[in-house]
Protein backbone atom coordinates (compact mmCIF):
# COMPACT_ATOMS: atom_id res chain seq x y z
CA UNK A 1 0.00 0.00 0.00
CA UNK A 2 1.27 3.26 -0.95
CA UNK A 3 2.40 5.62 2.29
CA UNK A 4 0.67 9.16 2.45
CA UNK A 5 2.83 11.93 1.27
CA UNK A 6 2.28 13.51 4.43
CA UNK A 7 4.66 10.63 6.13
CA UNK A 8 7.60 11.49 4.05
CA UNK A 9 6.92 14.94 2.55
CA UNK A 10 6.16 18.06 3.28
CA UNK A 11 3.18 19.75 0.88
CA UNK A 12 5.52 22.92 0.15
CA UNK A 13 6.85 21.29 -2.73
CA UNK A 14 6.05 21.44 -6.33
CA UNK A 15 5.06 18.23 -7.62
CA UNK A 16 7.12 17.41 -11.18
CA UNK A 17 10.29 19.25 -10.12
CA UNK A 18 12.45 16.23 -10.68
CA UNK A 19 10.82 15.17 -13.77
CA UNK A 20 13.25 13.73 -16.33
CA UNK A 21 15.79 13.44 -13.55
CA UNK A 22 17.59 10.33 -12.23
CA UNK A 23 18.93 9.68 -8.45
CA UNK A 24 21.68 6.65 -7.99
CA UNK A 25 21.25 6.07 -4.09
CA UNK A 26 23.27 3.69 -2.16
CA UNK A 27 22.11 1.90 1.22
CA UNK A 28 18.59 3.09 -0.74
CA UNK A 29 16.79 0.10 1.49
CA UNK A 30 17.64 2.06 4.74
CA UNK A 31 15.05 3.99 6.99
CA UNK A 32 16.43 7.74 5.93
CA UNK A 33 17.52 6.63 2.05
CA UNK A 34 14.48 5.32 1.18
CA UNK A 35 12.72 8.20 2.41
CA UNK A 36 14.76 10.42 1.08
CA UNK A 37 14.08 8.55 -2.23
CA UNK A 38 10.62 8.12 -2.05
CA UNK A 39 10.58 11.97 -1.99
CA UNK A 40 12.48 12.50 -5.24
CA UNK A 41 10.21 9.88 -7.00
CA UNK A 42 7.31 11.29 -5.90
CA UNK A 43 7.80 14.89 -7.32
CA UNK A 44 9.21 12.79 -10.59
CA UNK A 45 12.46 11.67 -9.97
CA UNK A 46 13.36 8.17 -11.32
CA UNK A 47 15.38 6.36 -9.14
CA UNK A 48 17.83 3.60 -8.70
CA UNK A 49 18.55 2.24 -5.38
CA UNK A 50 21.26 -0.53 -4.32
CA UNK A 51 22.30 -2.08 -0.85
CA UNK A 52 24.31 -4.58 0.26
CA UNK A 53 21.17 -6.59 1.50
CA UNK A 54 19.57 -7.71 -1.21
CA UNK A 55 16.08 -8.90 0.01
CA UNK A 56 15.68 -5.49 1.95
CA UNK A 57 17.05 -3.04 -0.91
CA UNK A 58 14.37 -5.35 -3.13
CA UNK A 59 11.41 -4.86 -1.08
CA UNK A 60 12.03 -0.66 -0.66
CA UNK A 61 12.00 -0.77 -4.28
CA UNK A 62 8.83 -2.10 -4.78
CA UNK A 63 7.36 0.44 -1.64
CA UNK A 64 8.96 3.26 -3.17
CA UNK A 65 7.33 2.34 -6.77
CA UNK A 66 4.08 3.23 -5.31
CA UNK A 67 5.03 6.87 -4.26
CA UNK A 68 4.64 7.86 -8.46
CA UNK A 69 1.95 6.11 -10.58
CA UNK A 70 2.99 4.59 -13.52
CA UNK A 71 6.53 3.89 -11.72
CA UNK A 72 7.98 0.78 -12.19
CA UNK A 73 10.60 -1.66 -10.94
CA UNK A 74 13.58 -3.45 -12.19
CA UNK A 75 15.16 -5.30 -9.74
CA UNK A 76 19.44 -4.52 -9.88
CA UNK A 77 21.58 -5.09 -6.46
CA UNK A 78 24.84 -4.08 -6.51
CA UNK A 79 27.34 -4.41 -3.11
CA UNK A 80 27.65 -1.36 -1.58
CA UNK A 81 27.10 0.48 1.41
CA UNK A 82 26.58 3.73 2.98
CA UNK A 83 27.00 3.76 6.81
CA UNK A 84 28.13 1.52 9.67
CA UNK A 85 28.46 2.06 12.72
CA UNK A 86 28.40 0.18 16.33
CA UNK A 87 29.42 1.46 19.48
CA UNK A 88 32.54 0.13 20.92
CA UNK A 89 35.48 1.21 23.48
CA UNK A 90 38.76 1.76 21.18
CA UNK A 91 40.47 -0.71 23.61
CA UNK A 92 37.95 -3.22 22.23
CA UNK A 93 38.15 -1.97 18.38
CA UNK A 94 40.41 -4.33 16.84
CA UNK A 95 41.62 -2.90 13.58
CA UNK A 96 39.86 -4.58 11.27
CA UNK A 97 36.77 -3.18 12.73
CA UNK A 98 38.41 0.31 12.41
CA UNK A 99 39.09 -0.47 8.81
CA UNK A 100 35.64 -2.14 8.56
CA UNK A 101 33.35 1.11 8.85
CA UNK A 102 35.84 3.29 7.29
CA UNK A 103 35.57 0.65 4.08
CA UNK A 104 31.77 1.39 4.66
CA UNK A 105 31.72 4.72 4.84
CA UNK A 106 34.24 6.03 3.14
CA UNK A 107 35.47 4.07 0.82
CA UNK A 108 32.15 3.48 0.25
CA UNK A 109 31.23 6.78 -0.42
CA UNK A 110 34.73 7.13 -2.96
CA UNK A 111 33.62 3.96 -5.18
CA UNK A 112 30.31 5.80 -5.47
CA UNK A 113 31.37 9.03 -6.54
CA UNK A 114 34.07 7.17 -9.34
CA UNK A 115 31.72 4.84 -10.65
CA UNK A 116 28.70 8.36 -11.04
CA UNK A 117 30.72 11.21 -11.61
CA UNK A 118 31.30 10.32 -15.11
CA UNK A 119 27.29 10.28 -15.66
CA UNK A 120 26.63 13.45 -13.85
CA UNK A 121 29.62 15.55 -15.77
CA UNK A 122 28.00 14.20 -19.07
CA UNK A 123 24.59 15.43 -17.61
CA UNK A 124 25.79 19.18 -16.53
CA UNK A 125 27.20 19.32 -20.29
CA UNK A 126 23.69 18.06 -21.92
CA UNK A 127 21.41 20.11 -20.14
CA UNK A 128 19.19 22.21 -22.30
CA UNK A 129 20.12 25.04 -19.99
CA UNK A 130 24.02 24.57 -19.48
CA UNK A 131 25.06 27.15 -21.58
CA UNK A 132 23.25 29.99 -19.46
CA UNK A 133 22.58 28.11 -16.49
CA UNK A 134 25.73 25.62 -15.58
CA UNK A 135 23.97 25.16 -11.93
CA UNK A 136 21.65 22.69 -13.67
CA UNK A 137 24.20 19.78 -13.37
CA UNK A 138 24.73 17.24 -11.56
CA UNK A 139 24.10 17.23 -7.63
CA UNK A 140 25.54 14.90 -5.27
CA UNK A 141 24.60 14.57 -1.75
CA UNK A 142 26.58 12.07 0.69
CA UNK A 143 25.53 11.65 4.66
CA UNK A 144 27.32 12.28 6.71
CA UNK A 145 27.23 12.75 11.06
CA UNK A 146 27.96 15.63 13.34
CA UNK A 147 29.94 13.38 15.67
CA UNK A 148 33.25 14.41 14.39
CA UNK A 149 32.84 18.05 14.94
CA UNK A 150 33.45 17.41 18.55
CA UNK A 151 34.83 14.07 18.91
CA UNK A 152 32.52 11.13 19.92
CA UNK A 153 34.02 8.55 22.44
CA UNK A 154 33.11 5.10 21.83
CA UNK A 155 31.89 5.98 17.61
CA UNK A 156 35.98 6.88 16.96
CA UNK A 157 35.72 4.85 13.84
CA UNK A 158 32.92 6.28 12.76
CA UNK A 159 33.79 9.90 13.46
CA UNK A 160 37.08 9.17 11.51
CA UNK A 161 34.74 7.39 8.24
CA UNK A 162 32.61 10.71 8.60
CA UNK A 163 35.00 13.22 8.37
CA UNK A 164 36.99 11.64 5.62
CA UNK A 165 33.15 11.99 4.13
CA UNK A 166 33.06 15.89 4.61
CA UNK A 167 36.77 16.18 3.44
CA UNK A 168 35.86 14.01 0.23
CA UNK A 169 33.06 16.49 -0.16
CA UNK A 170 34.05 19.54 0.01
CA UNK A 171 37.21 18.91 -2.31
CA UNK A 172 34.49 17.06 -5.40
CA UNK A 173 32.84 20.27 -4.44
CA UNK A 174 36.00 22.82 -5.63
CA UNK A 175 37.24 20.32 -8.12
CA UNK A 176 34.07 19.51 -10.12
CA UNK A 177 32.11 22.88 -9.75
CA UNK A 178 33.53 24.39 -12.81
CA UNK A 179 32.12 21.30 -14.44
CA UNK A 180 28.56 21.28 -13.18
CA UNK A 181 28.46 19.03 -10.27
CA UNK A 182 28.25 20.64 -6.96
CA UNK A 183 28.68 18.33 -3.91
CA UNK A 184 27.09 18.70 -0.84
CA UNK A 185 26.73 17.36 3.01
CA UNK A 186 23.57 16.29 4.94
CA UNK A 187 23.58 15.32 8.32
CA UNK A 188 20.73 13.98 9.92
CA UNK A 189 20.80 14.20 14.17
CA UNK A 190 19.05 11.23 16.08
CA UNK A 191 15.60 10.36 13.76
CA UNK A 192 13.09 8.61 15.22
CA UNK A 193 12.42 5.06 14.09
CA UNK A 194 16.10 4.28 12.53
CA UNK A 195 18.54 1.84 12.60
CA UNK A 196 21.02 4.72 13.52
CA UNK A 197 19.09 5.28 16.98
CA UNK A 198 18.26 1.73 17.53
CA UNK A 199 22.29 0.84 17.64
CA UNK A 200 23.55 4.00 19.17
CA UNK A 201 21.30 5.64 21.26
CA UNK A 202 21.36 6.29 24.88
CA UNK A 203 18.40 3.81 26.35
CA UNK A 204 18.08 4.80 29.73
CA UNK A 205 18.06 8.21 28.76
CA UNK A 206 15.69 7.63 25.52
CA UNK A 207 13.42 5.99 28.20
CA UNK A 208 13.69 8.60 30.51
CA UNK A 209 13.00 11.83 27.83
CA UNK A 210 16.27 13.06 29.12
CA UNK A 211 18.13 12.38 25.54
CA UNK A 212 15.33 14.09 24.05
CA UNK A 213 15.37 17.58 26.49
CA UNK A 214 18.88 17.72 25.95
CA UNK A 215 17.77 18.60 22.04
CA UNK A 216 16.88 22.56 21.73
CA UNK A 217 13.88 21.64 19.63
CA UNK A 218 12.71 18.93 23.03
CA UNK A 219 11.71 16.11 19.91
CA UNK A 220 13.82 13.71 17.74
CA UNK A 221 13.69 14.34 13.97
CA UNK A 222 11.80 12.85 11.71
CA UNK A 223 12.45 10.78 8.28
CA UNK A 224 10.40 13.25 6.67
CA UNK A 225 13.05 16.42 7.35
CA UNK A 226 15.81 14.75 5.84
CA UNK A 227 13.47 13.77 3.08
CA UNK A 228 12.67 17.45 3.02
CA UNK A 229 16.28 18.82 3.19
CA UNK A 230 17.00 16.54 0.24
CA UNK A 231 14.95 17.97 -1.83
CA UNK A 232 15.78 21.62 -1.13
CA UNK A 233 19.15 20.37 -2.03
CA UNK A 234 18.74 18.56 -4.93
CA UNK A 235 16.39 21.18 -6.42
CA UNK A 236 16.34 24.50 -8.52
CA UNK A 237 16.36 26.24 -4.52
CA UNK A 238 19.43 25.26 -3.91
CA UNK A 239 21.35 25.93 -7.07
CA UNK A 240 24.06 28.03 -5.59
CA UNK A 241 24.60 26.03 -2.20
CA UNK A 242 28.10 23.96 -2.83
CA UNK A 243 30.80 22.47 -0.69
CA UNK A 244 27.88 23.06 2.09
CA UNK A 245 27.44 20.88 5.39
CA UNK A 246 23.28 20.65 5.90
CA UNK A 247 23.30 19.87 9.44
CA UNK A 248 19.37 18.69 10.31
CA UNK A 249 19.55 18.23 13.72
CA UNK A 250 17.30 20.21 15.47
CA UNK A 251 21.09 22.35 16.94
CA UNK A 252 21.35 19.14 18.90
CA UNK A 253 25.16 18.84 18.04
CA UNK A 254 25.87 21.85 20.34
CA UNK A 255 23.68 20.79 23.02
CA UNK A 256 26.44 17.82 24.21
CA UNK A 257 24.61 14.66 24.98
CA UNK A 258 21.76 15.06 22.91
CA UNK A 259 21.96 11.71 21.18
C1 LIG B 1 33.38 -4.07 18.38
C2 LIG B 1 32.75 -4.97 16.35
C3 LIG B 1 31.38 -4.75 16.64
C4 LIG B 1 31.05 -4.16 17.90
C5 LIG B 1 31.52 -5.67 14.68
N1 LIG B 1 32.78 -5.54 15.13
N2 LIG B 1 30.64 -5.18 15.58
N3 LIG B 1 33.74 -4.63 17.21
N4 LIG B 1 32.07 -3.84 18.73
N5 LIG B 1 29.79 -3.94 18.25
C6 LIG B 1 34.01 -5.97 14.46
C7 LIG B 1 34.04 -7.46 14.19
O1 LIG B 1 34.43 -8.18 15.33
C8 LIG B 1 35.07 -7.52 13.06
O2 LIG B 1 36.38 -7.36 13.56
C9 LIG B 1 34.79 -6.26 12.26
O3 LIG B 1 34.09 -5.36 13.16
C10 LIG B 1 33.90 -6.53 11.07
O4 LIG B 1 32.70 -7.12 11.53
P1 LIG B 1 31.72 -7.91 10.54
O5 LIG B 1 30.50 -8.26 11.30
O6 LIG B 1 32.47 -9.00 9.85
O7 LIG B 1 31.44 -6.79 9.43
P2 LIG B 1 30.22 -6.60 8.47
O8 LIG B 1 29.40 -7.85 8.34
O9 LIG B 1 30.75 -5.98 7.23
O10 LIG B 1 29.27 -5.57 9.25
C11 LIG B 1 29.59 -4.22 9.28
C12 LIG B 1 29.23 -3.61 10.63
C13 LIG B 1 27.76 -3.88 10.97
C14 LIG B 1 29.51 -2.09 10.52
C15 LIG B 1 30.13 -4.21 11.69
O11 LIG B 1 27.48 -3.28 12.21
C16 LIG B 1 26.82 -3.40 9.90
O12 LIG B 1 26.58 -4.10 8.92
N6 LIG B 1 26.24 -2.22 10.03
C17 LIG B 1 25.39 -1.67 8.92
C18 LIG B 1 24.20 -0.98 9.42
C19 LIG B 1 24.49 0.13 10.38
O13 LIG B 1 25.48 0.12 11.10
N7 LIG B 1 23.59 1.09 10.42
C20 LIG B 1 23.70 2.15 11.37
C21 LIG B 1 24.34 3.28 10.79
S1 LIG B 1 24.07 4.51 11.95
P3 LIG B 1 37.39 -8.64 13.77
O14 LIG B 1 38.67 -8.04 14.24
O15 LIG B 1 36.72 -9.52 14.80
O16 LIG B 1 37.51 -9.31 12.44
C22 LIG B 1 24.89 5.82 11.51
C23 LIG B 1 24.58 6.86 12.50
C24 LIG B 1 24.56 8.21 12.10
O17 LIG B 1 25.63 5.87 10.61
C25 LIG B 1 24.42 9.03 13.37
C26 LIG B 1 23.50 10.15 13.28
C27 LIG B 1 23.53 11.06 14.49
Amino acid sequence: MALPRSDYLSNVWKDGIFDNKVVFCTGGGGTICSAQVRALVHLGANACIVGRNVEKTEAMARSIATARKGARRKPWSEHAGAAGNFLSPISNLSPNAFKTVIDIDTIGSYNTLKATIPHLVASAKKHPNAATNPDTGGRIIFISASFHFTGMPFQTHAAVAKAGVDALSASVALEYGPRGVTSNILTPGPIAGTEGMERLGNKEAEASGAAMRKNPLQRYGSVKEIADGTVYLFSDAGNYVNGEVLVIDGGGWRSPGSF
